[in-house]
């Protein structure tokens, strides 16, 4: 089945992508190999996973062309200094075996970043070629502002833990008027949507897993981008069939009743989510 685009700062994102966090090593290698092989073109990796080297070699082997294929990855909050900035990409690039990737982020905000020289940093890598647009995640709004209305900087997207258990609705509210994408990452809150009862129901009705519903009401919405990981080809696959689903409004309702509050990734050096 096709995978949608959305069309950002020069490049065309596939509005299905594909995750590879808690994948470090060689063992990446096959799970992202059976992912391209099934039609997944845009693969989600970052430094921090230290799965770069066997995504870099299943794109190698995979033979598809670079042109029809969308590759981010990230640099860690302890390399956000210019310096560090330019080796965690060259590494990256390295590793992937690839002369550029379609978009280099911020993995996390850091509280003692220069973010105006962090971001003219990315936008000289653009500038240079070896990143064809830039991004940041795990950002604020208060911290997007900044970047966008301040700073003036060239995002593509903004990417940010986002299901049907989190709102975003804030962020979508400001990035949505600027056509600014939110790429959502643990899409199944990390394999959770997978159980949810009303989630099930709702997709009992369509011949759909519960999965397969949360991914499609991320899709629904506009100007939303999910990347669900999963090691197994059979849920890759499944997952793709989110593409199929349509929801209505009955569904929409059901789905607005459970709690939008539950985030499940925070780590010690996250930002105050909240400020
Ligand atoms: N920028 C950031 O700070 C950040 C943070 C977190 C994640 N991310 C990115 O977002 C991607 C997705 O997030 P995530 O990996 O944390 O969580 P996720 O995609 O929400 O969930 C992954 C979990 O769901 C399971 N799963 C996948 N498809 C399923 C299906 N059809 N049915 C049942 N279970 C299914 C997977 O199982 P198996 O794998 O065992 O098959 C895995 O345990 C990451 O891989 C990473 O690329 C970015």
């Amino acid at each position: 089945m096709e995978i949608e685009t959305i069309d950002t700062q020069g490049i065309c994102i596939p509005r299905l992508g594909f995750g590879t966090f808690r994948m470090p090593g060689t063992g990446c290698q096959p799970v992202v190999e059976s992912a391209l092989a099934l039609g997944y073109r845009h693969i989600d990796t970052a430094t921090m996973y230290e799965n770069e080297d066997a995504v870099g070699a299943a794109l190698a082997g995979a033979g598809i062309a670079r042109g029809a294929l969308h590759i981010t990855t990230k640099a860690w909050h302890d390399s956000l200094q210019p310096d560090a900035l330019r080796r965690s990409l060259d590494v990256s690039l390295k590793r992937l075996r690839l002369d550029y990737v379609d978009l280099f982020m911020v993995h996390w905000p850091s509280p003692d970043m220069d973010l105006p020289a962090v971001l003219e940093t990315m936008q000289k890598l653009k500038d240079e070629g070896r990143t064809r647009a830039i991004g940041v995640c795990n950002f604020t709004l208060p911290m997007l502002k900044t970047a966008l209305d301040e700073v003036r900087a060239p995002l593509a997207c903004v990417q940010v833990e986002y299901h049907p258990f989190l709102s975003q609705a804030g962020l979508l509210g400001y990035l949505r008027p600027k056509h600014i994408p939110l790429v959502a990452y643990a899409p199944l809150a990390q394999g959770r949507a997978a159980s949810d009862p009303v989630l099930a129901r709702v997709g009992e009705k369509h011949g759909a897993s519960a999965a397969q519903i949360a991914l499609a009401w991320l899709l629904d919405q506009d100007g939303v981008i999910a990347i669900p990981k999963a090691q197994h080809k059979e849920s890759q696959q499944s997952n793709l069939g989110a593409l199929k689903v349509r929801l209505d409004d009955e569904d929409r309702r059901a789905i607005a009743g459970l709690p939008k509050d539950l985030r499940y990734v925070s780590p010690p050096f996250a930002p105050k989510w909240d400020a």
